[in-house]
């Protein structure tokens, strides 16, 4: 059964670790992200993009799938399925879809639009028992193929968000989608520490997941990161697997060439990646 997002950050802040969203884009992915949270005995969020629903056929093929596996392949853990940077329509669609979980991105917008989305959208998710996580402070990424060096969130726009009720924050401190430049400065935990003083016991994020050191993994959560995002980083890890694969001839050898082969290095690599990140954020064994 899917639940929302909210219980499982509580407890997360509660117990000093953070839950992974692991973004998913078909069904290997679903199903490598499913058995590794119920083999780690850990609570999971798998993310959704707008690009990754419409690959996959929309949001309500997502929805059908992930309920469909948990109840088949008898997952037991609490799985959150969560709209990743959605649009105002997508964050709709997403709960017509059965999504238990929604972000709304409004960074991009004028924060007083964005906190009146925002008010909206909490509104309707809460009716309804879904969680919803908002964004203050574009978190960007390779755009154009320049790589911007992360923003950081104004403290106390990010307050004005939090005491809409939203059950998760979204900040940016200096944190970017996919590889990291050389010239990565890191993170800003000064900034961090602002954004937690300004807004208290509200759960917060750390998107960008992919390739920041454990050690500054490790503080962020400390200093009261509940959830960390990461794509990239398993997307990397199926395509060397599944490279090596190719590479060393096996799709030519047999049957090596019928997808449930060619795609299994792949799965178990993110399978991997899931298990070390379960590790590093501390959600093993916190079902
Ligand atoms: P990465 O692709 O850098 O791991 O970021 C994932 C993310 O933040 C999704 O919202």
């Amino acid at each position: 059964m899917l639940v929302s997002a909210a219980e499982m950050m509580q407890k997360a802040r509660d117990g000093h670790y953070a839950v992974g969203q692991f973004n998913i884009n078909n069904l290997e992915w679903t199903r490598a992200v499913l058995e590794t949270a119920q083999e780690c005995n850990s609570p999971v969020i798998l993310g959704v993009s707008g690009g990754a629903g419409k690959y996959m056929g929309g949001f309500k093929v997502v929805s059908a799938m992930v309920k469909a596996m948990i109840e088949t392949l008898g997952i037991t853990v609490p799985v959150a399925l969560h709209l990743d940077h959605g649009t105002y329509d997508q964050c709709y669609q997403c709960v017509q879809a059965g999504f238990s979980s929604i972000m709304f991105d409004g960074s991009h917008y004028p924060i007083e639009e964005n906190l009146a989305k925002t008010t909206e959208l909490v509104h309707v998710a809460h009716q309804l028992g879904l969680s919803i996580e908002a964004e203050v402070g574009s978190i960007g990424g390779e755009e154009d193929g320049v790589v911007g060096l992360g923003e950081c969130a104004d403290p106390a726009e990010c307050k004005q968000i939090a005491d809409l009720g939203v059950d998760i924050l979204a900040a940016g401190i200096g944190n970017i989608h996919g590889k990291y430049p050389e010239n990565w400065p890191g993170l800003r935990f000064d900034v961090l520490e602002q954004i937690k003083n300004a807004v208290g016991d509200m759960p917060l994020v750390l998107h960008g997941g992919t390739g920041i050191p454990e050690e500054q993994v490790k503080k962020a959560i400390d200093l009261g990161v509940c959830k960390v995002n990461v794509n990239t980083e398993c997307q990397l890890a199926f395509a060397a697997a599944t490279r090596a694969y190719v590479e060393a001839g096996k799709d030519l050898e047999g049957k090596g060439f019928d997808p449930r082969k060619l795609l299994a290095d792949g799965t178990k690599a993110i399978k991997a990646t899931v298990k070390e990140k379960m590790e590093l954020f501390g959600s093993v064994n916190k079902a």
